[in-house]
């Protein structure tokens, strides 16, 4: 069936595109008359060459064909590093870029786990790659505004866990004193990297939901008890899922223990404290404030200094956690985390 051809094409930024690759989809460029014009094909090298008569004619988007859209997430995903160090490509674009990918990743996640009942081992290294770009954006270029882009929009499980994972990944770089306490709950557990390991806990923190219809995901009213029974289990189903991987135990733990509260209030377990690990009482700070940021299926966003005044205020005592949660939390990894809002600037918002 002909398409129109706008609706047929898809922008990218030019700077996606790095010299010396080689695509795997064909990259078009729109001429003065709307018409879309091959402007590289399939499986030829990108010279730089290229690239720069592109810059000359000013083109600041190119387009791929919708249908080679895996394509080009694909080349998005292997060329990362390059994109990220790429200083042609202004930080707004690489973060849609980051976040494509890191999305990418999540949903490729939930549906393998889905087919096979547990997380695939490339996944993992999928994710710890991800981490390894994350730190190089993070370090080296002055990236924490531009990650508030990254921030609200709609509350959707792949969107909201690579919130959580880059949020996560900002506070850990930010708080090295929080790596070493981490470091220490993992003392006897084997791996290379801690925030490799934690950028996997992000990123799969809400993997037991892969099993949750979406019709209760996405309920618009309040949930009745058995929907909201399958919800609450989604930690102890996360963690089924990760039980015979290598991830070590503080990341399993972790993912069961991203909605326990510090009052002990939360589930599945009702821990306390510092009976909850360091790194599940960070995501539980970092949980709350992507979804009560986003819009839900059932409430509207809040602004981020909104939430944050819920954040710190305490309770009422109707218990109504939307009046104040304060009590929810470690008071002082939550001081460290509106810190971070404010060098990302998100509390401007
Ligand atoms: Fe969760």
């Amino acid at each position: 069936m002909a398409r129109n051809e706008d609706s047929r094409y898809m922008s990218i930024p030019p700077g996606a595109i790095v010299s010396g690759s080689l695509p795997k989809f064909k990259i078009y460029i729109k001429s003065y008359n709307n018409h879309y014009t091959l402007w590289a094909l399939d499986g030829n090298v990108v010279t730089q060459e290229k690239l720069n008569k592109l810059a000359e004619i000013g083109h600041e988007e190119v387009f791929i064909d919708l249908e080679e859209e895996i394509k080009y997430e694909e080349y998005l995903e292997n060329h990362l590093t390059e994109i990220v160090k790429n200083n042609a490509i202004t930080n707004d674009h690489k973060v849609n870029i980051i976040s494509r990918v890191s999305t990418n990743i999540v949903k490729n996640s939930f549906e393998s786990t889905v087919a096979t009942g547990f997380v695939k081992e490339d996944i993992v290294e999928r994710i710890k790659k991800l981490v390894e770009n994350a730190l190089i954006y993070i370090n080296h270029y002055n990236s924490l505004p531009a990650l508030s882009k990254l921030m609200g929009h709609d509350y959707q499980t792949y969107e909201h866990a690579t919130k959580v994972f880059w949020l996560t990944i900002a506070f850990l770089c930010k708080n090295p004193d929080v790596i070493e306490e981490i470091q220490k709950e993992a003392a006897h557990d084997k791996f290379d990297n801690i925030i490799e390991q934690c950028g996997i806990a992000a990123m799969l923190h809400d993997i037991g939901k892969a099993y949750i219809p979406k019709d209760i995901l996405n309920k618009k009213g309040a949930l009745d008890e058995i929907e909201w029974e399958k919800i609450q289990k989604h930690p102890l189903n996360g963690v089924a899922m990760l039980i015979d991987s290598k991830i070590p135990t503080f990341v399993k733990k972790a993912v069961l223990h991203h909605h326990e509260n510090y009052d002990g209030t939360g589930y599945p377990f009702n821990l306390e404290k510092n009976n909850i690990s360091c790194l599940a009482r960070i995501m539980r700070i970092i949980d709350v404030f992507d979804a009560m940021t986003s819009n839900r299926p059932y409430k509207k966003a809040l602004t981020p200094k909104e939430v944050v005044k819920i954040m710190v205020t305490q309770p009422n005592k109707d218990g109504d956690k939307n009046n104040g949660m304060r009590n929810c939390f470690d008071q002082d990894l939550l001081r460290k985390f509106i810190i971070l809002l404010g060098k990302i600037k998100i509390t401007k918002k």
